[in-house]
């Protein structure tokens, strides 16, 4: 029998179990209905309610940048899953993603921080930060708020967090947003591994 660090994130049960649900949620809703967020939230509190699925090499973080390992990506590119591994004092820039999008966290904490550009481009904070906490899931999208930057809430330790996108996330063209404003910068993502298709 295979150890379980060495299964592949694709043979995992929960994983299977969550791909399954967003192959049915794609197939009979979509973002504009009114069961589709309800319905992406409770799969993802699904995923992320046990801390034992995971594989290791997909939870290693990297000294200087947090890191995206693709998870899934669904066939037809309807949606991806991607788990990012936050290290001490990590945080990604201001940024959007242009599809749906759900956070689940797993491990440790991180913070988001919302933002809105005025009209020479300089991104400005829109309310309170939100701390996620191992099991909690928050969502993002063109139509509910895109624009976000996030953190590792702890300066001491590893965080993780597993997202689901509605497309192939690493390849899809999205935007930074400077500080000082200006035009947004566009950026394709990646992973932070080889993804085998
Ligand atoms: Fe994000």
């Amino acid at each position: 029998m295979t150890a379980f660090h060495e299964k592949t994130p694709e043979q995992a049960p929960a994983l299977k179990t969550f791909v399954s649900a967003l192959e049915e949620l794609v197939q009979t809703s979509d973002e504009l209905q009114a069961d589709f967020w309800p319905r992406l939230q409770a799969a993802m509190q699904a995923l992320v309610a046990r801390d034992d699925w995971l594989p290791d090499s997909v939870a290693v973080p990297h000294p200087e940048y947090y890191q995206q390992y693709c998870l899934h990506v669904d066939a037809q590119e309807r949606f991806s899953v991607v788990s990012f591994v936050w290290g001490p004092g990590q945080s990604t820039p201001i940024h959007d993603h242009t599809v749906w999008g759900a956070i689940g966290m797993l491990r440790g904490a991180e913070v988001s921080q919302d933002y809105a550009c005025d009209a020479n481009g300089k991104p400005f904070e829109t309310g309170q930060p939100h701390t996620l906490l191992a099991g909690d899931v928050a969502c993002v999208s063109p139509t509910i708020g895109d624009i976000h930057r996030v953190s590792n809430v702890f300066e001491d330790k590893v965080s993780v967090s597993v997202h689901a996108y509605g497309a192939d996330i690493g390849r899809v063209s999205r935007h930074v947003f400077p500080l000082e404003g200006g035009s947004p910068k566009t950026f394709v993502s990646g992973y932070s591994t080889q993804v085998a298709r």
